[in-house]
Order: structure tokens, then C-alpha cells, then sequence
């Protein structure tokens, strides 16, 4: 019943308390803040800052982290004892990783390291309303976060991925999913089809890469009685099985070209043969794919159909690798913990702070499933409050990622060198290609083919 919305959404005027000892950057962020609609409170000193969350709560508050006598973390701490659901946004000019680590553990919502970008402040002030426990009353009131309750972020990246996820939900287009190992590809897929209108519809996975090509066209579309030696019985098939729901049709880039011809037919026609049948059955689903190979390359060596690939791809979705996003390890490290703590019977409270530091700052080729894999090592031999250093180094040790293929290790390689070098070039892609020692044309079409865009390096 939200049939007074306007009314109620000005009653509920997001308030944010602002704290900084620096006056012009004070004034700049409630100039910015208040063009965006909020009502901004101001305070000189931490201090200042108690008094009036006091006297009148905000929603949230943003604070500096180095300020003269109370710093940023220590208000936090005052905060969060009074005020337990109060979200504080910390920011921080000389953001080191420790600092990040020591705040997130401590229940800071979250920091941002100076200079910040206005858009990503609003998104994570935006964030930490809607989740803070504040108020329910914000814009579209009672939206329901249980579709991506299994991911575990709060990386800008992330939440503007999952952003853009719930938007394709919505409607009814394929998604194509991109993404190293590991990344959590299928856990995206599920989030698309929790948040889709047929959520109550079944969610079907097929690994295409796992099933043999003779065995994957039967289970794929399944077959008459008699269709072929051994087909004693009637088999509907994964595609007829996901009618009313989702399809995930998982490392699509190793499905045979045979099979991708049959399966473009029913993307178009909305309709599945079985094997050996005459008629064909309408089906109505979603169809969300995912693969960690490079589809344009694959079309352009003649393994991939290009028309299958302009179905599938309608919204592409990239999650990036866990050493784009790592403000994220903590929380994925903690939340892995205290799960594995349950399996394991144990009373462990968290990660000394050099073994988180060591988290932090390794590569993870194998991204959020490495990760957990170490967590789960690490959980398993720990018998202290805190894990210390040695378990974690040894646990890393012993889970090494797999090697990779010749070709995803060039693919990975081309991609971090053109990271690197647009993050140089602060996103001039002219320079970068003169960096590059190619032309800007042949250039912008190779960051184009990682999916990097020149905006990404702008200061
Ligand atoms: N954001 C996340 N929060 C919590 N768990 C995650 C997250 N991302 C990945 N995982 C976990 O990591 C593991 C790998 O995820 P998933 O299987 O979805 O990855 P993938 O991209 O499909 O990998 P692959 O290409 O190897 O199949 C799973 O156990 C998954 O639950
Ligand atoms: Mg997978």
C-alpha cells in the first residue's frame, strides 16, 4: 500500500551528518550532498559530531578519519556503542590497507579513500541508509534484498554489478555472465533468477563443459522413447525441466557447435525438439550463460556461432576478479569464518592483523572459491581466538590455484597490462595507446574487448 509515496518520501528526507576539520571540504560535500537532495548536518570535530547525533540522529554519518584530537575511528567506536545501528561512512586520505582492515572489522559500514568520486559518496551514503536500521521508509520502500543475500560485497563494484543485475531481473533478457574462475558466476546466475519475476519457477544448471557431447544434446533436449540404442524411456530434457524459470547454462563456450545451432533454434522459436520426436513443445524460460573464456575470440576462431553469441549476449555482466574488489576480502574472509567455525565446532573470533594483512594483499588467481579454500584450511588447523600469520601463509601455500591454460593466462596477462596502463594514462586511452605502442584505433578495441572503459581511470 505505498499510495503516499511523495508525502512519505519528504517526511523521510534522508539526513546525513557530515565531520571534518577541514571547513572547505566541509562546505564542498554539504553543497554536493544537498544538490543531491539530502539534509546535510555539519560538525567540526568528533566532538561536535557526538553532540549532535545526540540531539537529533542522522541516517547516516561520513566522517574524516584524521582529525584533530577524537580521530574518525574513535568516533565510530562512540557511535556504534550508543547508537548500534547508526552506519558511519569513514573517510580517508591516507588510506592504507591496515586502516581499511581495522575499520571494517570493527563494524565501520564503510570507507572511502580521498579523493573520492561524488558519485561513488552518494551511492555508498544511498547503501547505507537502505540498509542501516535506521529507517525503512526509503525510495521504493520494502524492496526486498533476499535475492542477493548469498553474495557477499560491499566493493563499489559489486553493488554496481548487483545494481545492474536487478535491473536486468526485472526483464526478461538473456544474460550473458563474464568472469575468471572462481568469481561467483553462478552464484550471479541464482541472485538474476531470485530476483526475477520466476523466482518460484525452477532454476536449472547445466555445466556444458562437464557433460560428454554425446550425453549433453539428450539431456539438453531430450528424447523420444527409441530415439537411439538405449533410449528405453522418454526423456524431457533440462531445457523442458526450466520451463517457467531459468536456464544457466554454465561454460557455454565449450558447447559444440552441433548443439549451439539446436539450441539458437529455441532461443528463437521458443520451442524444443527432443530427439527423435516429430513435434516440437513450446517452452518459455530465461536463459542466463556463463563462461570464462573470450566468446569474440572463440566466434572469430569459428568455435562460437556469432548469432547464438548476439542472443545470449543481450546484457553482458562482468564480475570482476577478487584483486579488483579488495575491500571485499574481509568481509568474504569474516563471513567465511564464522561459517566454517559452525562445520568445524570452533570458537574462533577473526584474523590476527597480520594474517588479514597477508589476505589483503595476495593475488587470488583463484579468486572468492581460493579464498574460501584458505579460510577453510586455515579454520580447520587454528586452535587460538585468532587465527594467527603462520596458518594462513601455510594454508596459502597448500592451495595453490590450478595453473591456467596457455590462453586464459595471456588473456589475464593482455588484461592487466591494459589495467595498468589506462590507470597510468588516467584513462587517456591516446596516450595509453602510445604507451602501448599501437595505434588509438586498434587500442580502444582491445580495452573494449576486456570490457575496460576509459571513464573506469579518470581521476
Ligand atoms: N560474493 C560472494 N559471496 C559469497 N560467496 C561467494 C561469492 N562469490 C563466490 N562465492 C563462493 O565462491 C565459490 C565459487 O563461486 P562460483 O561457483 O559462483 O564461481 P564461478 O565464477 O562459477 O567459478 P567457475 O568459473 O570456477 O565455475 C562458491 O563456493 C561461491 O559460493
Ligand atoms: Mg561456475
Amino acid at each position: 500500500m505505498n499510495t503516499i509515496g511523495i508525502e512519505h518520501s519528504l517526511q523521510d528526507a534522508r539526513h546525513v551528518l557530515v565531520v571534518d576539520d577541514d571547513p572547505d571540504l566541509l562546505r564542498l560535500m554539504s553543497i554536493r550532498l544537498e544538490a543531491a537532495g539530502y539534509i546535510v548536518t555539519t560538525a567540526f570535530s568528533a566532538e561536535e559530531a557526538l553532540r549532535r547525533v545526540a540531539d537529533d540522529p542522522p541516517q547516516v554519518v561520513v566522517t574524516d578519519l584524521r582529525m584533530e584530537g577524537m580521530d574518525g575511528l574513535a568516533l565510530f567506536e562512540r557511535i556504534h556503542a550508543s547508537w548500534p545501528s547508526l552506519p558511519v561512512i569513514i573517510l580517508t586520505a591516507h588510506g592504507t590497507i591496515p586502516d581499511a582492515v581495522e575499520a571494517t572489522r570493527g563494524g565501520v559500514f564503510g570507507y572511502l579513500t580521498k579523493p573520492f568520486d561524488g558519485q561513488v559518496l552518494l551511492a555508498e551514503i544511498d547503501r547505507a541508509i537502505s540498509l542501516g536500521g535506521h529507517h525503512s521508509g526509503n525510495t521504493g520502500g520494502g524492496e526486498s534484498t533476499a535475492w542477493r543475500r548469498a553474495i557477499i560485497s560491499r566493493s563499489t563494484a559489486m553493488e554496481e554489478l548487483l545494481r545492474k543485475a536487478a535491473l536486468v531481473a526485472a526483464s526478461d533478457a538473456s544474460v550473458l555472465l563474464q568472469g575468471d574462475s572462481g568469481t561467483g558466476k553462478e552464484l550471479m546466475a541464482r541472485a538474476v533468477h531470485l530476483a526475477s519475476t520466476r523466482q518460484d519457477g525452477p532454476f536449472v544448471a547445466v555445466n556444458c563443459a562437464a557433460i560428454p557431447e554425446p550425453l549433453l544434446e539428450s539431456e539438453l533436449f531430450g528424447h523420444v522413447k527409441g530415439a537411439y540404442t538405449g533410449a528405453s524411456r522418454e526423456r524431457a530434457g533440462l531445457i523442458l525441466s526450466a520451463a517457467g524459470g531459468t536456464l544457466f547454462l554454465d561454460e557455454i563456450g565449450d558447447m559444440p557447435l552441433t548443439l549451439q545451432a539446436k539450441l539458437l533454434r529455441v532461443l528463437q522459436e521458443h520451442r524444443v525438439r527432443p530427439i527423435g520426436s516429430e513435434q516440437s513443445v513450446s517452452v518459455n524460460l530465461r536463459v542466463v550463460s556463463a563462461t570464462h573464456r573470450d566468446l569474440q575470440e572463440e566466434i572469430a576462431k569459428g568455435n562460437f556461432r556469432e548469432d547464438l553469441f548476439y542472443r545470449l549476449n543481450v546484457v553482458r555482466l562482468r564480475l570482476p576478479p577478487l584483486s579488483e574488489r579488495r575491500e571485499d576480502i574481509p568481509l568474504l574472509a569474516n563471513h567465511g569464518l564464522a561459517r566454517l567455525c559452525g562445520k568445524y565446532g570452533k570458537s574462533i573470533r577473526g584474523f590476527a592483523p597480520k594474517a588479514m594483512e597477508l589476505l589483503l594483499q595476495a593475488s587470488w588467481p583463484g579468486n572468492v572459491r581460493q579464498l574460501l579454500n584458505v579460510v577453510e584450511q586455515s579454520v580447520a588447523l587454528c586452535n587460538a581466538p585468532l587465527v594467527p600469520v603462520s596458518i594462513v601463509s601455510d594454508a596459502m601455500q597448500d592451495t595453490p590455484s590450478q595453473p591456467l591454460p596457455l590462453e586464459e593466462a595471456k588473456r589475464r596477462f593482455e588484461r592487466d597490462y591494459l589495467t595498468d596502463l589506462m590507470r597510468a594514462a588516467e584513462g587517456n586511452v591516446s596516450l595509453a595507446a602510445r604507451l602501448a605502442g599501437r595505434n588509438r584505433t586498434e587500442f580502444y578495441r582491445l580495452i573494449q574487448r576486456h570490457q575496460l572503459s576509459p571513464t573506469q581511470f579518470k581521476p
